[in-house]
């Protein structure tokens, strides 16, 4: 696979798809700019050699027709403030309009098409909208590392159609980190886990049993753990026709002397949205009418010492319904004790991400992984279709 360094982008109209698929609030505001801001040394690159930046991405999950809520529009005023250059939007992403804008754009010039999801062919990967995209283009650069795992239109059909075709600087980058984290990580390894479900980090669990050192579980998917080997959870949330894998998932860790913890004690509360009724349990007291809603204070002080000798650290998703903040405390912890770790620190995934910037702490992270999807997709060991599609 080549990347953007690799190839000459002088007076080419490069076409890049980047993800910048953001929170908006109800006011169509971004709350999160991170994903832009991740995508800007991949433009900027594009506009110092000299190139014309066409930029596609995705946002949201439109019904595959225009919704005014799910425009690109505030996303290219946020690029204008940062990059301090104009950004044209065009009104959509394919069409005479969007060929005409093509053809008027200078070196150097950025131009955003409208949301690709616009179109139901971009998720149904229709051979049509992928040549007329690719039309538009000299080179084709994937820096959509969000997306990656996607095999979309905009992914794998367009590089089909392009003979000039790399990864952007921020593929780059997530893709080398991630080699330092679970490729060749330096050891000891270790591995948090959390999120409500177990069913959908699994597979995510049975590749790294082969690579951590340590797996530590937090979340309501610790609550399946627990359950599984006969405690009582209350009116917890868990996934009961997962406890055959779940056994067979912990006896194959055990094997592999990867050290497994899970938590000694919970905050339990009636409900996640209920206000000022939580209270500490350990784990074999949760009472009959109560759920495990955040790990509890004695198994925050039990991971901050699993991890102090820690020389690699990969966190994905939170340790309780941090939404509430009285159920915040576990993953505020958390991101206390990866923040202050001494070994490389990678976390990925919407929800952990969310958190840590709304503590402040990004800069104290070695790297904040774009991706929530495609992160866990490569924590499964799954080759993701937009690479492949750069080959
Ligand atoms: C993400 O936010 O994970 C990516 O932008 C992909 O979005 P999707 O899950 O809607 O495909």
């Amino acid at each position: 696979m080549k990347f953007i360094n690799e190839i000459n982008l002088e007076n080419k109209k490069v076409f890049i798809r980047a993800d910048l698929n953001v929170p908006l609030d109800s006011d169509r505001k971004i709350t999160d700019d991170n994903r832009i801001r991740q995508f800007l040394p991949t433009l900027r690159w594009v506009i110092e050699k000299g190139g014309k930046a066409i930029i596609a991405s995705h946002l949201g999950r439109p019904a595959d027709k225009p919704e005014a809520a799910f425009s690109l529009k505030p996303v290219a005023e946020r690029l204008e403030k940062l990059l301090q250059m104009p950004v044209k939007v065009a009104p959509d992403c394919i069409g005479s309009e969007v060929k005409r804008l093509v053809e008027e754009l200078q070196s150097g010039g950025v131009l955003l098409l409208e949301n690709l999801r616009f179109h139901a062919a971009e998720k149904t990967n229709e051979l049509a909208f992928s040549r007329e995209l690719a039309s538009y283009c000299d080179v084709f650069i994937n820096d959509a590392f969000a997306t990656a795992h996607r095999a979309h239109a905009s992914i794998v059909g367009v590089p089909a159609h392009v003979s000039e075709k790399g990864a952007g600087l921020l593929v780059k980058k997530e893709l080398e980190y991630f080699d330092k984290a679970l490729v060749n990580p330096k050891s000891p390894l270790c591995v948090i886990l959390g999120g409500a479900k177990v069913s959908t980090k699994l597979n995510a669990m049975i590749n790294i049993a082969s690579k951590a050192d340590k797996l530590i579980i937090g979340g309501a998917m610790a609550n399946t753990f627990l359950a599984a080997q006969g405690i009582q959870m209350g009116r917890s949330f868990y996934e009961a026709e997962l406890f055959p894998r779940v056994l067979h998932l912990l006896a194959t860790l055990a094997r592999r002397d990867c050290k497994v913890y899970l938590p000694v004690d919970f905050i339990v509360g009636p409900s996640p949205s209920a206000k000022g009724l939580g209270r500490a349990v350990p784990v074999q007291e949760v009472p009959a009418d109560m759920m495990a809603l955040d790990i509890g204070p004695a198994t925050s002080i039990l991971y901050k010492e699993a991890l102090h000798n820690a020389e690699t650290i990969i966190w994905n998703g939170p340790m309780g319904a941090f939404e509430n903040e009285d159920y915040a405390q576990g993953t505020t912890d958390m991101i206390g004790h990866v923040a202050g770790a001494h070994g490389l620190t990678i976390a990925g995934g919407g929800d952990t991400d969310a958190a840590i910037h709304q503590m402040e702490l990004a800069h104290k992270f070695d790297f904040i992984s774009t991706g929530g999807g495609a992160f866990l997709a490569l924590l499964e060991g799954k080759s993701l279709p937009g690479f492949e599609a750069l080959k």
